[in-house]
Formats: C-alpha cells, sequence, structure tokens
C-alpha cells in the first residue's frame, strides 16, 4: 500500500530518514531501517573531517529543536567503512554530502556512489555554516552549476536539500531541475535563534541554527507547494513530519516521500512505523490503495 517509486529507486514506504539525524554511524543508521524506515539519508559528509561547534549546539524551544552542529563528520574516507555495512544489508542509503563548490560536490559524490550509495543529496541549504549549504544553495547560477557537474560524475539519482530561506524557492527550484537534478528535498532547517534571558546572550554557541520539528512544518507544506507547482521533478517533503497526517499534508501538496528527523526525539526511532501505520489508517478510512491515488490533490 505505501510502495512508492522514486527517481527509479523503489522503496517500500515514503518515510526516509533525514539527513543530521543519527545518520553517522552504521549502527544508527541500521536501526532506523530497522524501525520501518523506507531509505536512510547519512549526515552531511565533506572531503576532509569536520569537528563541528562546541556545545551548546543543540537546546529545546517552543514547538522544535534549534541545532547548529557546524557540520561535524569524519570526512568521507572515515566513512566509507561507515557505508559499507549499511550497503551489505541491502538498505537504500541516500548520501549526503556538502561542499564550497562544484567539484568537491563531485569528488564526494562520486566516492558516496563507491561505497554504495543508491543515490546523492546535495546539502545546498545548511542555514549556519560559513561557506556552505545555504551560502552556496541562494544562488541558483551556482546551484545549476553544482547540480549538473555532479551529474556527470555519478549514475545514481542526485537530490538537493534546499532551503526555505530564500525569496522565491522555485526559482531555486528551477535552477535545480535546469541542472538535470532528479528531485529535491524541501526544507531543511530554518535559520532562527534562542537568547537566554538569564545570561542575556544567544543559547548556541554559533548563535543562529536551524529550527526544526512541528514550528515549521507550514512553511514546508507551503513550499513543497509551490515547488510542485511549477517543476516535474520529484519532491520529498521535510519538516515537522511527527505523525502520519503530516506526512499525508505534504503528499496532498505534491511530495512524493518524506523525511523525519526532530520527530525522533518525540516519538522514539519507532516513529518511521508509526507513521506508516497512521499513514495506512488514513488511506483506507478516505478509500485510497496507494500513495499516487492522492499525491497532489491540494494542487487541483
Ligand atoms: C549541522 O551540522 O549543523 C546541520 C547541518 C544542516 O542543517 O544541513
Amino acid at each position: 500500500m505505501l510502495e512508492i517509486e522514486i527517481s527509479g529507486l523503489r522503496l517500500r514506504n515514503p518515510t526516509m530518514l533525514a539527513s543530521g539525524v543519527m545518520g553517522e554511524c552504521s549502527g544508527s543508521l541500521i536501526r532506523a531501517y530497522r524501525s520501518g524506515a523506507g531509505a536512510v539519508v547519512t549526515k552531511s559528509i565533506g572531503l576532509e573531517p569536520r569537528e563541528g561547534y562546541p556545545n551548546p549546539t543543540a537546546v529545546e524551544i517552543e514547538c522544535g529543536i534549534l541545532n547548529s552542529m557546524g557540520l561535524p563528520n569524519p570526512g568521507i574516507d572515515e566513512f566509507g567503512e561507515e557505508m559499507r555495512e549499511v550497503v551489505e544489508l541491502e538498505i537504500p542509503v541516500i548520501g549526503s554530502i556538502f561542499a564550497g563548490d562544484a567539484e568537491s560536490f563531485s569528488i564526494l559524490a562520486k566516492r558516496m556512489q563507491g561505497y554504495g550509495a543508491c543515490a546523492i543529496e546535495l546539502n545546498l541549504s545548511c542555514p549556519h555554516a560559513r561557506g556552505y549549504g545555504l551560502e552556496i544553495g541562494t544562488d541558483p547560477d551556482l546551484v545549476r552549476g553544482i547540480v549538473k557537474e555532479v551529474k556527470r560524475s555519478v549514475s545514481i539519482p542526485v537530490f538537493s536539500k534546499i532551503s526555505a530561506n530564500v525569496a522565491d524557492i522555485v526559482e531555486i527550484g528551477k535552477a535545480v531541475e535546469e541542472g538535470g537534478g532528479d528531485g529535491i528535498v524541501a526544507i531543511n532547517s530554518v535559520k532562527a535563534m534562542k537568547i537566554d534571558l538569564s545570561t542575556k546572550k544567544p543559547i548556541l554557541f554559533n548563535r543562529f541554527g536551524g529550527y526544526s520539528g512541528r514550528g515549521i512544518k507550514p512553511i514546508g507544506v507551503r513550499c513543497v507547494y509551490e515547488l510542485a507547482s511549477e517543476i516535474e521533478i520529484p519532491i520529498i517533503g521535510a519538516g515537522g513530519v511527527e505523525k502520519g497526517e503530516d506526512a499525508i499534508e505534504y503528499i496532498l501538496a505534491g511530495a512524493k516521500a518524506v523525511q523525519v528527523g526532530s520527530a525522533i526525539f518525540y516519538r522514539g526511532i519507532d516513529v518511521f512505523r508509526k507513521i506508516c501505520k497512521e499513514m495506512e489508517e488514513w488511506m483506507e478510512r478516505n478509500g485510497y490503495s496507494s500513495i499516487e491515488d492522492f499525491r497532489g490533490l491540494a494542487l487541483k
């Protein structure tokens, strides 16, 4: 009932572990898959090991979580070992990568493909890391060029994770499409800040962070709706998916699949199985037997 096809990938259900949450080691990627995820996305990996920012790097705030980890990762060379264990179990693993230019993105994408990733996710949207993510992802020409270059380097699908922190998300989505991208992940966490009233200073070491969780779901749904109205390539909705009904809302707005991150904090790692069960119950109540039966209905 929940099986989907996206850019040639067949997944047992439309839920994916979002990048950045439990995606840095094989054990947690495997655990997310065994807890019901249809696919798992790795933590964003760069060319070199990176420590990330000092603590505090994450804080629970109203309606979600604010984080600024600073893209900590072991670097692509080290990460091969983590990928090997996941791929051996035939788990669909999407390799998330970050870089500052098209050439570095291409090198990383090739390495991820070599490690057995079933697709690539380009991080064009981290809301706070200098020289990466959003600093690149707001420029349609850069986005188009990066996607084009990466597409030339690999034969697996290339998804681009983009940000709501732009004046016109459709312009960025079109740049991905023109570059030959196979899909869009919308959205990453939203640039935000929390100030501690006792110290009278920002709580996070990095001052700014990315806001995720249920507070950003209406922004994510709006972005998916706008993108799905104007572009043809598949969209994966992300931002505040906690329950089956949240996933349904994204799919009604045109998404083919959804990513789940912060909800693990609230509902446990089993959240994937719970969301799938809730989706099936909703579909049964409404007389639908497949995701495609109701995908994009809000657009009509
Ligand atoms: C981080 O590592 O700080 C978050 C990465 C992201 O939001 O893309």
